[in-house]
């Protein structure tokens, strides 16, 4: 387990999910869809941030029992279906300064279309949402992947002003899968 989390290190410091400014401060962090690559697009960035509260999200309940062998045992793990989790967060009034949705892509519509403001209101200073591909979201919902369109479409949707901190193109699958950095919207 040691081994992979050196990987995971090394990886991280070469790709930058998450980016050094969002954690200054940053007291808790909420990883819905971490465990399928052990945690290297983003609960990986809580460890080497030092993040003091930490609860981690998957419906794998295999890979986040092999999570608790790489990650501090203080944290939090949770095995469920995220959106349910984030919906009972909301009516317990819990929210964290950092939450990351990275699903599996065709999944990632859902989560802009269905669930956004759910998982945006949880967090209270960023809010990622990862595995977003030209194929499944940009293309079929007629949005172009940059910051204007984006929060066009979010806007039009949610009624909501949502704004983009910063995007950035992980890899070229399905035309080009992306990450975005969102203010989060617990106070909004
Ligand atoms: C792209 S992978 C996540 C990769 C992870 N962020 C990492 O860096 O290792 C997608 C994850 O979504 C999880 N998943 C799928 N459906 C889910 C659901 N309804 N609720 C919670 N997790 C789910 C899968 O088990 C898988 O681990």
């Amino acid at each position: 387990m040691n081994l992979i989390k050196d990987r995971l290190i090394r990886v991280s410091k070469k790709y930058k999910f998450l980016r050094d400014f969002v954690f200054e401060g940053c007291q808790s962090m909420a990883i819905f869809f971490c465990a399928a690559f052990y945690g290297e697009h983003d609960a990986i960035y809580a460890l080497t941030h030092n993040v003091p509260e930490v609860t981690l999200i998957d419906i794998d309940e295999e890979k986040m029992n092999e999570m608790k062998n790489i990650y501090p045992t203080n944290w939090e793990f949770i095995t469920g279906d995220a959106p349910q989790i984030a919906s009972r967060f909301l009516k317990e009034g819990k929210t964290f300064d950092i939450v990351t949705c990275d699903p599996w892509s065709p999944y990632t519509p859902k989560i802009l279309n269905e669930y956004f403001v759910d998982f945006w209101k949880l967090a209270n200073k960023y809010f990622m949402v990862g595995g977003c591909d030209l194929e499944y979201f940009y293309t079929p919902y007629n949005v172009s992947p940059d910051k204007e369109s984006l929060e066009k479409y979010l806007l039009k949707l949610w009624n909501k002003k949502v704004k983009l901190e910063y995007m950035f193109k992980a890899s070229s699958i399905g035309g080009g899968c992306y990450y975005m950095m969102f203010e989060g919207g617990s106070k909004k």
